[in-house]
């Protein structure tokens, strides 16, 4: 990531996020339960209970990274399929499922072929995300299940400061000595990347997903976006 302090947009940020996690993919199954508290393993086995899909459904977990998610797909009797677009964290994944290199925006995938799809703390690092879930609307089943993690930040006002602090000071400077220190001045600028919940939900169901809906874990620090495909 480059280290001025502007957020690349479009091609630039598609470019400079693939090789950002091509560049710390060796140590970022390690940072990421470090600056967590491994709070992240708990985040997606909720996200993969709520699926709530039987056994055997294929799913698509999108921009897979390490496959995380994969394994906590494979544990529950589902059968998943990853796909990042970084080599580099594919090469670090360890997961028995079948990893792919593909860009979220242009998935390879049949239309109306799978059951699910997770995407984990990916939204913010896409370069759009309306193509995104429209991507996702063109790929599952009519009945498909969605469940999308990412960070949010809390509406307590003093948790709100104690995690921008955490978030803004303390995970950069660990990600900075443990891994690469722009990638992690960059982890949480990225959060402004994200739209405000009540858009990304309208947008979730203008693409099909009628019943979509926002959990929060952990006190509001992570949110899950879950959906049924109506159409
Ligand atoms: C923060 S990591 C999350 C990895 C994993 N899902 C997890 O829960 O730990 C974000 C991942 O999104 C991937 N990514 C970002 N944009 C992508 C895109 N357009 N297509 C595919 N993967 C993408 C990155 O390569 C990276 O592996």
């Amino acid at each position: 990531m480059p280290p001025n302090e502007e957020l690349p947009q479009g091609e630039e940020k598609a470019v400079a996020v693939e090789q950002m996690f091509d560049q710390i993919a060796p140590r970022y199954d390690f940072v990421n339960r470090l600056m967590t508290f491994r709070m992240d393993v708990g985040w997606r086995r909720r996200a993969v209970r709520a699926l709530k899909l039987p056994q055997d459904a294929k799913v698509l977990d999108l921009a897979c990274g390490t496959g995380d998610f994969c394994n906590d797909l494979l544990r529950s009797g589902l059968d998943p399929v990853g796909l990042d677009f970084s080599a580099g964290m594919l090469e670090a994944a360890g997961t028995d499922a079948p990893l792919v290199r593909a860009d979220a925006l242009r998935l390879p995938v049949l239309t109306g072929s799978v059951d699910g799809a997770t995407c984990g703390f990916a939204l913010r690092n896409l370069t759009e995300l309306t193509p995104f879930f429209e991507e996702l609307s063109r790929v599952l089943k009519p009945g498909g299940r969605i469940a999308l993690l990412d960070v949010a930040q809390p509406s307590n006002p003093l948790l709100r400061i104690g995690h921008r602090v955490y978030f803004g000071k303390v995970v950069p400077r660990i990600g900075g000595l443990i891994s690469d220190r722009n990638a992690y001045k960059y982890l949480p600028k990225s959060v402004e990347y994200l739209p405000p919940p009540e858009d990304l939900l309208s947008e979730l169901k203008a693409a099909g997903f009628s019943d979509a809906n926002r959990t929060l874990f952990s006190g509001g620090i992570t949110q899950l976006f879950l959906g049924t495909l109506d159409r």
